[in-house]
């Protein structure tokens, strides 16, 4: 298909390459599980925790969310990201093998963050995006706990670029992290110029379907305590207001600046338009 070529990076551009810095543990057995036959990717890691390698050798305690200096890295959007998706965690919108996909969303601290923005898009079983509706297209938002959880299916292959799975994660009044995830065991993980193994995830066969995990961890400040999930934004002037249904489209106020809305979604404390790029453009 015409297009899918840009989801490649010009040489030289490294615009969607991970941070570099020091290899951590959680990179270590990441690497372990790429290199591991196959019988051993099945389940054999969670996404980020884990203290045995595949053939049970005991690891130091791994921290709970993360070695604290890798925050999920960024990749690029590619040319198929539409806003607007609808608000579900089920997209089942054609034939395919059945994924469903939990995790959870944390910041640097290990703290999940509840009412973290997941938008979520990917190819059918044929390889194919919709971009002219919202088939395999949708946002949800992370629970008290920072979990979530997509129906899907996996998606099928197009030309020059291994399986995936695009998503946009944004803790609230936080920048966007817009990455890609990957699928363990995939011959072109090798030859795709974007995989990188930090954002494969854990897959297990169950029946008919496949079951993933991986959770992500924004590049956002924690204090340890209980979550901060809200950014106490004192009250506004605007029409904008909290616990609203929008519908795409609507255009309020919020001290002294217009936005439009282009998420449908149900408004709420932290998630205010200048907070949320995702969800409302300046007009
Ligand atoms: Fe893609």
């Amino acid at each position: 298909m015409t297009g899918e070529q840009s989801e490649h990076p010009p040489i030289g551009d490294t615009a969607g390459s991970p941070p570099t810095g020091g290899i951590t543990r959680k990179k270590l057995l990441k690497a372990a599980v790429v290199a591991a036959p196959a019988p051993f990717l099945v389940g054999a890691l969670p996404a980020l925790a884990g203290n045995r390698t595949p053939s049970g050798q005991s690891l130091d305690p791994t921290p709970y969310c993360d070695d604290g200096d890798d925050p999920t890295p960024p990749q690029m959007e590619g040319p198929y990201f539409k806003p607007n998706s609808p608000q579900r965690t089920s997209m089942l919108d054609g034939t395919g093998t059945r994924l469903v996909l939990t995790g959870t969303v944390y910041g640097l601290a290990c703290q999940p963050i509840a009412n973290a923005l997941l938008d979520f898009w990917q190819a059918d079983a044929n390889g194919a995006y919709d971009n002219t509706g919202f088939r395999f297209r949708g946002h949800q938002y992370t629970n008290s706990q920072g979990a979530f959880s997509l129906t899907t299916i996996v998606p099928g292959l197009y030309p020059g670029r291994t399986r995936h799975i695009h998503v946009k994660v944004q803790a609230p009044g936080r920048p966007i992290l817009t990455t890609q995830l990957y699928f363990p065991g995939e011959p072109r993980n090798a030859t795709d110029s974007l995989y990188n193994p930090a954002l494969l995830m854990s897959i297990q066969n169950v029946g008919t379907e496949r079951r993933a995990t991986f959770d992500f961890v924004l590049n956002v400040n924690q204090t340890p305590g209980p979550t901060p999930t809200s950014t106490g934004t004192p009250p506004p002037s605007g029409t904008w207001r909290a616990g609203v249904s929008y519908p795409v489209g609507t255009q309020v106020s919020y001290n002294s600046l217009n936005y439009r809305c282009q998420i449908a979604h149900t408004s709420m404390v932290g998630w205010e338009p200048p907070n949320a790029p995702a969800l409302w453009q300046r007009i």
